[in-house]
């Protein structure tokens, strides 16, 4: 069992009513200066807890871990929700409507999982949670927080790979409840004199991909949207957000014209080229969970594209990587295929078996590949065309690496490829990923480094049989993007990008020396590496990245530092007092999580970031 000074509620409030008499000690933590914890000195009473629920019109949520029902200590234990929480743990879209958990257990430090063998306790979850359904509601949530020192976090659908919207002991602001798509055919920004003639349409941000696309799709339009169907604006568009469409458009962030934030003093605005202009540059792109607490976003959407998916996969027999290196040579070739207008994701691997539909494919060394052509867009060559040359070098030099499939299908707009090609990824996995930006001279330089590099990433676990993934999602759109307002925080290394190339890492659960994610985290440090050398200047997508990225905030937010410290100044201005924290995030320098989950003030260590 681990003990938690708030495992069981009435615990919890019988301290905290005592507490009601010392709330302005500092907390217990040898003098340092800490957030509040459950049941410590500084911790809201149980009264104060009962006004901000009336203050929310009873909206707070005292979370249960959502695996309680497989433990018999809990109240809610019951073997037949268990057998049903088993399953649904390892279903994505199982996070987007509970209050609390993540899609990766180990940002709930293991605390409470759907296995009746292992503790369960609430110690890694949220100590309350708001169901947001109104600005007003986040603004109580934050000014709460801000007033007793409570740490704060904000969570849409706990899909972060980074564990960014979980907190322990916290407060947690659930945006999921934040709904409502408005379309409109032309936008005027609130306090601008002009109207911006392009179509698009206003969301709640906790509104997900699927419901975004289905707006749009009824209106026979699409938007800068990612695979995931519960992947919520909010989350996805704060770290830049990219999609099938991006090459031709740009970022998820450069087609934002508004947002209605509540900002960590509590102030409720809108931030868009007339008013605000910091934060509205910094929240497109600065990342989430840092700037405040988006509410509503106005967005551009696109006359939908009619789409030929192109499936294509080349590969050897094991342990022939012939499949392999004809798989290394297609992604030098992603300059070549932007050009003709295709987009989308491949997977390489060394020794795989591919889930390729209605195949019964053996373990492969090669290349997967999803891509598209919108409209059809360079119509003087087909899909068959575009790729004749590839598969012509193909075969002159990898005589053994096979075209195993060769499809195209034809979609009448990006909703019906959508609703084919969505992700449907298994959770529930303790894991990191990793993320390198690869422009056109690391993808086309050096054939053999890039070959090594990508071995090297594939190889996830030393067995040879992981998969590393190479996403053509960037292009003109994105290198000439106009984001309004005269531009954004999108990591300027996107600008030059054709890949993001991700792979990742696992570990187990329960390791509580920590030796397995250690593990892990080396490997997955260990395995980029290669791909760092080849693109140097480069940097890693914030939303998919690894937490440990060295030198983060110049990876994620651009090299020179010239960004970061315009973000830095600007979450100073905005959270003087360090409301909003998370790691690895803006402004997170004075601030250390220590044992047991609690943030702690520390001597501000990384003053060089201030400079310029
Ligand atoms: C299956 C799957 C597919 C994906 N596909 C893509 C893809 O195609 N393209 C892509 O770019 N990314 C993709 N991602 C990554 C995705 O962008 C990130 O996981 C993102 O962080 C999820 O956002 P969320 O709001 O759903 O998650 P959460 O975990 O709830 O939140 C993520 C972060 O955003 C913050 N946040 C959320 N809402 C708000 C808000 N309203 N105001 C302020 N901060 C907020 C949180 O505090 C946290 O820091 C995918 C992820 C998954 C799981
Ligand atoms: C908040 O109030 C609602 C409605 O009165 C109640 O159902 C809920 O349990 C309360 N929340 C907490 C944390 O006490
Ligand atoms: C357990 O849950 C199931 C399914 O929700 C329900 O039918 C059953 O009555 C519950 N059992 C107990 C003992 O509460
Ligand atoms: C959150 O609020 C919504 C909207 O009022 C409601 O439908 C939902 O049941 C609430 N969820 C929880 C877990 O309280
Ligand atoms: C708005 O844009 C559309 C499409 O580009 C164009 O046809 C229309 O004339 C424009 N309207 C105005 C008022 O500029
Ligand atoms: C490929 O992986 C399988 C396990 O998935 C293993 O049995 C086989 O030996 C491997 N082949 C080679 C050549 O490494
Ligand atoms: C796809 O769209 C393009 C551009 O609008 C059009 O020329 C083409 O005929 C369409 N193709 C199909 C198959 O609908
Ligand atoms: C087709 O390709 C040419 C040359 O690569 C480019 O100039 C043109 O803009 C492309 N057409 C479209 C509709 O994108
Ligand atoms: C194919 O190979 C030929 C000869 O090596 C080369 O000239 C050509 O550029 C290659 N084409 C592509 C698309 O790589
Ligand atoms: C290409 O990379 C390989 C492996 O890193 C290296 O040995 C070789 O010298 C490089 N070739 C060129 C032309 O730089
Ligand atoms: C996670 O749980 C372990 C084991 O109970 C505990 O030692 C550690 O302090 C916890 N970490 C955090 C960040 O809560």
């Amino acid at each position: 069992m681990i003990h938690s000074v708030r495992l069981l509620s009435s615990v919890v409030l019988s301290v905290a009513i005592l507490s009601q008499f010392v709330e302005s000690n500092p907390a217990p933590h040898t003098g340092r200066q800490c957030r509040a914890v459950p049941g410590g000195p500084g911790w809201p009473s149980a009264d104060r807890w009962v006004a901000l629920n009336s203050t929310v019109g009873g909206r707070l949520i005292a979370p249960v871990p959502p695996a309680a029902p497989c433990h018999a200590d809990q109240a809610s234990y019951n073997e037949t929700t268990c057998t049903n929480l088993k399953a649904a743990f390892k279903t994505y879209d199982f996070y987007v409507d509970i209050p609390v958990g993540s899609q990766v257990p180990a940002w709930d430090n293991d605390t409470c999982l759907p296995l009746e063998t292992a503790p369960c306790s609430a110690a890694g979850y949220p100590a309350y949670v708001i169901n947001a359904t109104s600005a007003t509601d986040v603004k109580a949530g934050v000014d709460f927080a801000r007033k007793h020192k409570i740490r704060l976090v904000v969570r849409a659908s706990g899909h972060d790979f980074l564990g960014r919207s979980n907190a322990p002991n916290s407060l947690s602001i659930w945006t999921h409840g934040l709904k409502g798509i408005k379309l409109f055919d032309s936008f005027k920004p609130r306090g601008c004199k002009t109207t911006i003639n392009t179509t698009g349409l206003v969301a709640g941000a906790g509104s997900y991909m699927r419901q975004l696309n289905e707006a749009a799709a009824a209106a026979g339009r699409a938007m800068i949207s990612g695979g995931g169907p519960t992947v919520t604006l909010g989350g996805y568009l704060t770290g830049g957000g990219h999609g099938l469409l991006s090459p031709r458009y740009g970022m998820a962030a450069d087609q934002v014209l508004e947002f209605e934030v509540v900002t960590p003093t509590g102030d409720i605005v809108t931030a868009n080229e007339c008013q605000n202009q910091d934060l509205f540059w910094a929240l497109r792109g600065g990342g989430g969970g840092t700037f405040g607490v988006i509410t509503k976003v106005a967005t551009k959407t696109f006359p939908s594209p009619n789409i030929t998916a192109i499936a294509f996969v080349v590969g050897s027999f094991p342990p022939d990587r012939s499949g392999f290196e004809a798989g290394a040579y297609l992604i030098s070739q992603f300059p070549y295929l932007e050009r003709h207008g295709v987009s989308g994701y491949s997977y390489i691997f060394l020794n795989y078996t591919i889930p390729y539909p209605g195949s019964n494919l053996p373990p492969l060394s090669g290349l997967a590949m999803s891509v598209v052509l919108q409209d059809r867009i360079n119509g003087s060559l087909d899909a068959t065309g575009i790729f004749a040359p590839l598969r012509q070098n193909i075969t002159a030099r990898w005589p053994t690496a096979l075209p195993l499939v060769f499809d195209t299908t034809e979609y009448p707009s990006f909703m019906a490829w959508w609703e084919a090609h969505h992700d449907t990824v298994v959770s529930g996995d303790n894991s990191v990923v990793t993320s390198r930006l690869l422009d056109e001279t690391a993808l086309s330089k050096n054939l053999t480094a890039l070959t090594a590099a990508y071995e090297t990433l594939a190889d996830v676990d030393g067995t040879g049989t992981g998969a590393a993934t190479a996403y053509l999602v960037s292009g003109r759109g994105v290198w000439n993007a106009r984001p309004r307002g005269g531009g954004n925080a999108v990591n300027p290394a996107w600008r030059k990008a054709l890949s993001h190339t991700t792979a990742g890492q696992s570990w187990t659960h329960l390791d509580y020396e920590g030796k397995s994610k250690r593990a892990a985290y080396s490997r997955a440090d260990a395995s980029l590496e290669p791909l760092r050398k080849l693109a140097p200047d480069s940097g890693a997508y914030v939303n998919e990245a690894f937490p440990e990225e060295p030198d983060w905030r110049h990876a994620f937010w651009g090299r020179g530092g010239k960004n970061y410290a315009r973000l830095l100044r600007i979450k100073r201005a905005v959270d003087p007092d360090d409301v909003l924290w998370c790691h690895p995030c803006v402004g997170n320098e004075r601030w250390e999580e220590i044992d047991g989950g609690v943030l702690c003030r520390v001597e501000d260590k990384d003053k060089r970031f201030y400079l310029q």
